[in-house]
């Protein structure tokens, strides 16, 4: 049967990433015969430059239909004061809502070949693996805002943040479901000290604990958590926590492991679900063809893993990944005097011949 994949690249460093996903993708369908086809759509400030919105719907339309969406990234400076609605980033943002994406998960995992990058001590990093299960449909990011408004003469701007009770439930549910296949441990996050969102967050969640007694849940604030991932972040099993919170913290998380351009996510709902690294269109390092494929090569696998089924394939692409890391290859974000220098082409490459 036909799995139909439709590819986002978006802005910056989308296309370099997106490529290389697509050839890994395209080398494991020659050997698992799984059937994929692709189809590339628009998205960001390449669709708004192209037709005046960053999220056409035809792009939501194909997304809709697919077996899966691979996203690149979106955003970039040449797009910073184009109006807020037709911002680069409501493509990804519309794209989640529109399907229905309300978990995304972020793994942080320590390779052991990178436990040296990480500029916090090996002895503290090593061992890390770490789920963050991020809310991504609701919070600050969905509420109520105003731009600008003049009130008591001054001007101000606003973001309302809210949650419901179903929206904490149904995170929380799947925040279980998925500690309990790894070490039954949840720490929820959250800011209840000072936010009536994080306090309906905690009494959600410890109703939902109580009914998931062989799993471990505590809580931390979020500052406190984001403290604890730099000191211990070996203590964590699977961390659930609202849009904002999850964001900033899987940014920090990705430290971890030495370079941002590790970190693969997946977006699931209820209909197709969308795989993207966590970071950003990195304009800083875009068209020079120097950016870390891997963020997105491992999404592809959490591709092929959870809307696929194929697990077989999927352990291919982690595998090929891990022994091009062991062969000494790194792209310059991660590259040391002694390692074998690769750019994005060269480590896809490499990655394309541990593929079996
Ligand atoms: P960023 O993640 O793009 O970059 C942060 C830093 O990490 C930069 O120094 C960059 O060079 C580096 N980096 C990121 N990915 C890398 C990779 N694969 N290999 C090597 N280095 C990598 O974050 P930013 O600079 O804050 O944001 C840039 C743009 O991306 C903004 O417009 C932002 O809104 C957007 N953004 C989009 C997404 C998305 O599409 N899902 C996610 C995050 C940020
Ligand atoms: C991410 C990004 C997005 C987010 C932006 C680009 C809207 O930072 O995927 O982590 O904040 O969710
Ligand atoms: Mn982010």
């Amino acid at each position: 049967m036909e799995k139909h994949i439709v590819v986002i690249p978006g802005d910056g460093i989308g296309k370099e990433i997106t490529t290389a996903a697509v050839k890994v993708l395209k080398k494991i369908d020659e050997i698992y015969h799984i059937g994929l086809t692709f189809e590339y759509q628009y998205a960001g400030g390449t669709a708004y430059d192209k037709f005046g919105t960053p999220l056409p719907e035809n792009t939501i339309e194909a997304a809709k239909k697919a077996s899966a969406v691979l996203f690149g990234a979106v955003g970039g400076t040449q797009w910073d004061s184009v109006e807020p609605a037709l911002r680069p980033e409501k493509a990804v943002l519309g794209l989640r809502k529109a399907l229905g994406l309300y978990v995304n998960l972020r793994p942080v995992k320590v390779q052991k070949e990178l436990c040296e990058y990480s500029p916090l001590k090996p002895e503290i990093v090593t061992g890390s693996d770490i789920l963050i299960v991020r809310e991504l449909i609701g919070g600050i990011y969905f509420g109520d805002k105003c731009e600008s408004e003049i009130h008591n003469g001054v001007e101000r701007a606003w973001d309302l943040e809210n949650y419901s009770v179903p929206e904490v439930e149904r995170i929380t549910r799947f925040a279980m479901e998925a500690a309990r296949k790894r070490k039954n441990k949840v720490t929820s996050v959250d800011k209840s000290n000072v936010l009536a969102t994080s306090r309906l967050w905690r009494r959600t969640v410890t109703k939902i604990a109580a009914q998931n007694p062989d799993i471990l849940v505590d809580n931390l604030y979020v500052d406190n958590c984001a403290m604890q991932l730099a000191i211990r972040p070996t203590q964590f099993d699977v961390i659930v926590t609202g849009n904002l919170f999850g964001d900033i913290l899987s940014d920090e998380a990705a430290v971890l492991g030495g370079s941002i351009g590790m970190m693969p996510s997946a977006s699931i709902g209820e209909l197709t679900s969308l795989y993207e690294p966590i970071h950003g269109s990195a304009p800083d390092i875009a068209g020079k063809g120097i950016a870390n494929p891997l963020a997105t090569i491992l999404s592809s696998a959490m591709l092929l893993r959870y809307s696929l089924e194929e697990e077989s394939a999927a352990c291919a692409v982690e595998k090929a990944v891990d022994a091009a890391l062991e062969e000494g290859w790194r792209t310059p974000d991660l590259y040391k005097d002694g390692f074998k220098k690769a750019d994005t082409n060269t480590m896809t490459e490499v990655v394309l011949q541990y593929i079996k």
